[in-house]
């Protein structure tokens, strides 16, 4: 067993200088008319009474800091300090924290300036309200080109109040939990912040998910209000939310209210559990105080695919979250005032909730709504909104860039795209290919391409070339080094880290950070099975990593059932769970193989009933709508091949390791398969995946 090496570090009686003073928020009556129907308003302009200074520099902290790299020793021996002076003055305090960090790594419980309090929403709207109530919060590219609209702070500030009163009214109440199934748009990032204003914790289902996965995912955290649109509309097609919502909440008993707001102004069934979400906001007054949050108070959930069929629903503080949120989104990609940071993720995934909303509203910065599809209307979509909107940073997924590049160059050379200054990459290891036509194409050769590795449950970016070395050289694809105050470390089976350079093993964490997850929601065993049982001591990611011989980090890819399509992750036993659910279905075992476009491509194995009446084409078909009307379209396998049976163990364990080969084309090197049961069924398992092969 490995020794427990993970600080527990307690620093009672920490004191530091203040940097905010502790604010006493008067909640301002901001003027000026109000944001619905997503029309921008002409507002008058208002006054805020709240306190507010412009956030310093890290520099201004440490000044006896003199290289990146000593900062980055700093934060990993001496936590306490270097968090402990940046929650204080990078957030705004409803009641200052005495103590950094109380964290005991055998019970998993962690818990950061747990006696302090602060509302979310006050830091990422108030406090900037007051100090540049004109400056653009959000820029809502739609999914129309060319139709951006702006919301400032003092919109922002406005549409939040209204709506938590409304929710409020509504009978939210701190703790409670509020499920938001919409798409990117400036009503779902109000939606988010009412909640944290009023202490009740989010739930973002993301509006690409079936009916049945939303209502698993409300029912799971007892959801009682659900926050959605009449429609969606991506890549100019339209999605019927609403309707998703109705046939969800229909097995959701906790639902007492649903608010819709408009997106297409479809008329949609109204029945009695909903009400408009903009006519309850017309109504409801402008003037919402804060309520007071502890910094360990949940400020959302999000479910997150793991190795078992259900999906974990991750949880994440609010003032832990925040700060690593604004430190990362500053440091990473080198936010500076006046930038106009464009992050395409959707809120649905983490990488919205942190680089989408709370990193960048936590920063005072720009942050654009990017609602559309990398394609629509054409492959130049993402260039000329860079081009239009003159964006700084760009932060996208690798499995768009190669999409983008089989659609030629000629698109990105058509807009002008001299605004960048950072490109951010996210979700899934990016090939070498992407990342130098990303470097050479997109950026110039003129930016700074940043492959940055972490997860829902680290809650911000964990490894990245640049929080740590501003100026040291970039290699190619791959995350590098790790951010303040993460100490990554590769263990071998016995759970040991290895030592030295250009080696491999499961890539975990030794330190603890202030944005780590706390727990699954409702299943704190699951949290510690999964996370900090497997290697005692220190967190595991369930990543595989390799340290180069330069001692840089790079991701080999998941060590668990976990596959990564088009940048979302996918529990295969979530896929298998769904397709045994067909009648005519003995087994099936669901794999990844590698897809160059998507990254990991889904293949089902399935065995079939014997005597089944239908055809074995209508089953597949009927699989494949079973898989998108239970999980989601990126779920669909893009192989599924019916075979003789699968390959076991004596002790009837499908050896799925024997699969991914053959999925992927390897089967000349399976290895050996002595041990199988019937090691005769692998045989016929390659000739029917060559012929379904040949067949295409
Ligand atoms: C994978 C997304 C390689 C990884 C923020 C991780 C990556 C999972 C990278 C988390 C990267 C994310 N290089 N692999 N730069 N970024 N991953 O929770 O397998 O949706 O465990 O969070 O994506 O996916 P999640």
């Amino acid at each position: 067993m490995a020794p427990l090496t993970i600080r527990t570090f307690l620093s009672r009686g920490f004191a530091l200088s203040r940097v905010n003073a502790s604010a006493k928020h008067q909640l301002n009556s901001l003027g000026g008319k109000c944001l619905y129907r997503y029309s921008v308003p002409v507002g008058t302009r208002s006054q805020s009474t709240i306190t507010s200074t412009p956030i310093p520099e890290i520099t201004d902290h440490f000044p006896n800091i003199r290289t990146h790299e000593d900062l980055y020793n700093l934060s990993v021996d001496q936590p306490e300090e270097f968090w402990g002076r940046l929650a204080k003055s990078r957030l705004q305090w409803q009641k200052e924290f005495t103590v950094v960090s109380e964290s005991e790594v055998a019970t998993g419980s962690f818990r950061w300036f747990p006696d302090g309090d602060l509302n979310v929403a006050v830091n990422c709207v108030d406090r900037h309200a007051a100090l540049t109530p004109e400056k653009s919060a959000l820029i809502w590219e739609k999914d129309e080109p060319g139709q951006e609209q702006h919301v400032t702070y003092r919109e922002l500030l406005d549409m939040v109040c209204r709506l938590a009163n409304v929710l409020l009214s509504e009978g939210v109440r701190k703790g409670d939990r509020v499920a938001l199934y919409m798409p990117v748009c400036p009503m779902a990032v109000a939606a988010m912040l009412a909640c944290a204003r009023i202490g009740a914790i989010h739930s973002v289902v993301f509006a690409g998910f079936s009916k049945e996965a939303l209502a698993a995912r409300i029912r799971d955290a007892s959801a009682s209000v659900v926050i959605t649109t009449d429609e969606g509309v991506r890549g100019g097609k339209v999605i019927p939310l609403k309707q998703t919502v109705d046939a969800a909440v229909k097995e959701c008993r906790a639902v007492r209210r649903v608010l819709v707001a408009a997106r297409t102004g479809a008329q949609v069934p109204m029945g009695p559990l909903d009400v408009s979400l903009e006519e309850a906001m017309a109504s409801a007054s402008s003037e919402c105080p804060p309520a007071t949050v502890g910094a360990e108070d949940f400020l959302f959930m999000l479910y997150t695919s793991g190795s078992t069929g259900k999906p974990k629903g991750i949880a994440h503080s609010s003032a832990g979250y925040l700060l690593y949120a604004s430190v990362t989104h500053k440091h990473v990609f080198d936010y500076r005032p006046g930038d106009v940071f464009g992050c395409v993720a959707d809120i649905g995934w983490i990488t919205g909730h942190t680089y989408v909303v709370y990193g960048p509203l936590a920063n005072g910065a720009t942050t654009v709504l990017f609602e559309s599809t990398p394609t629509y209307p054409d492959p130049g979509r993402y260039w000329e909104t860079v081009e239009r909107l003159r964006i700084t940073q760009f932060y996208g997924a690798p499995t768009a860039i190669r999409l983008l590049i089989k659609h030629g160059d000629i698109w990105v050379h058509k807009y002008d795209r001299s605004s960048l200054r950072t490109l951010g990459s996210v979700g899934e290891p990016i090939n070498h290919e992407a990342w130098h036509w990303y470097h050479t194409v997109v950026g110039n050769g003129n930016c700074t391409v940043v492959d940055t590795w972490w997860q829902t449950e680290t809650g911000g970016i964990m490894l990245s070339p640049r929080p740590s070395a501003p100026d040291a050289p970039i290699a190619p694809a791959m995350p590098m080094r790790p951010m303040f105050g993460i100490r990554p470390i590769l263990c071998d089976e016995k759970g040991r880290p290895v030592q030295g350079n250009d080696v491999s093993g499961a890539l975990c964490i030794q330190s603890l950070w202030p944005g780590m997850a706390r727990t699954v929601f409702g299943d704190h065993k699951r949290f510690m099975e999964t996370y900090f049982n497997p290697y005692p001591g220190y967190y595991f990611s369930g990543d595989g990593g390799h340290r180069d011989a330069d001692g840089f980090y790079h991701i080999t890819g998941r060590m668990d059932d976990v596959i990564n399509v088009t940048g979302h992750r996918l529990g295969t036993a979530e896929v298998e769970d769904a397709m045994t659910e067909h009648p005519s279905v003995a087994e099936t075992a669901v794999v990844g193989f590698p897809h160059d476009v998507k990254g990991e491509g889904v293949y089902a194995f399935v065995t079939l009933k014997d005597n089944i009446e239908e055809e074995q084409a209508v089953v597949l078909d009927e699989l494949k709508k079973i898989t998108r009307t239970k999980i989601a379209a990126y779920a669909v396998p893009d192989v599924i091949l019916v075979c003789p049976g699968l390959p076991k163990t004596r002790s009837g364990k499908i050896m799925r390791r024997l699969l991914r080969q053959i999925a992927a084309n390897r089967a000349d090197a399976l290895g050996d398969v002595t041990t199988l049961a019937d090691p005769s069924v692998v045989s016929l398992i390659v000739e029917k995946h060559r012929q379904q092969n040949q067949a295409k």
